[in-house]
């Protein structure tokens, strides 16, 4: 479903992304871990069309998607779930969830899915005239994740879900987004929390100062002695 060739990207002269290769598969859920600054916003952000990159190819479905404008790379079924969440903190909960759909024009099918995010988080129906910014930090998420499924994605990306937050609260926004994932959706998983992240997903690639370091399925990583030391703590 997206493929990505030997990627480099950064900010003005700053090069963060260095000859990155990955692939997700459809209906696969990814993970991307690293640690902190390792690249892993940045790679998001260059699949989103926000960066654009100073070399490779990004092909979605095919088509070729580097340097595309971000409205275009939404129209063709990427959605992003920004790090920190982004919500119009002055604006309603149901303006922010409907601002995900804001590029559709399918009515019928935007209300059915209006009702499914809320039918798996149930905090947002009893919230949807209050304001964003006096959410909770779990239910600003459940409203960013909402948000991120009106744009009805084929593809998924999900940047530092569980940053800040309460276990119990992660567990309940992962146990929707698995609903999501069991409707067949492509989901891509940035996580500093890489247990997490490795539990969620089927294959990972790990980030290392812009470079991928290391790709395999989740139990492979798990088992991975590096892996267990630098980034577990086992
Ligand atoms: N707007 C920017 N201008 C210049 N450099 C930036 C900008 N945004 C990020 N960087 C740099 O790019 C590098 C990678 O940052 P990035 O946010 O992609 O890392 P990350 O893996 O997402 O980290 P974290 O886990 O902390 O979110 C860092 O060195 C950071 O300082
Ligand atoms: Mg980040």
């Amino acid at each position: 479903m997206l493929k990505i060739e030997n990627l480099n990207a950064g900010y003005g002269d700053v090069q963060v992304l260095w000859d990155v290769n990955m692939e997700i598969n459809e209906g696969e859920v990814v993970a991307l871990v690293g640690s902190n600054g390792a690249g892993k916003t940045t790679l998001l952000y260059t699949i989103s069309g926000l960066i654009k990159p100073k070399s490779g190819s990004i092909k979605f479905l095919g088509q070729e998607i580097a340097g595309l404008p971000s409205e275009d790379i939404v129209n063709l079924g990427i959605s992003q779930v920004p790090q920190g969440r982004r919500l119009f903190a002055g604006m309603t909960v149901k303006e922010n969830i409907m601002m995900g759909a804001y590029h559709r024009n399918d009515k019928e099918k935007i209300k059915e899915d209006f009702d499914f995010v809320l039918e798996l988080f149930p905090r947002m129906k009893e919230r949807l005239n209050q304001a964003a910014g006096s959410l909770s930090g779990g239910e600003q998420q459940m409203c960013a994740v909402a948000r991120g499924l009106m744009a009805a994605p084929k593809l998924l990306m999900i940047d530092e879900l569980s940053l800040g937050l309460a276990p119990l609260v992660v567990e309940t926004i992962y146990e929707a987004i698995e609903r999501v994932i069991a409707r067949g959706a492509t989901v891509l998983i940035v996580e500093q929390d890489v247990l997490l992240a490795l539990e969620q997903a089927n294959r990972a690639y790990v980030l290392d100062v812009g470079k991928v370091i290391l790709s395999g399925s989740s139990q492979e990583l798990m088992d991975n002695p590096m892996i267990k030391e630098v980034y577990m703590g086992i």
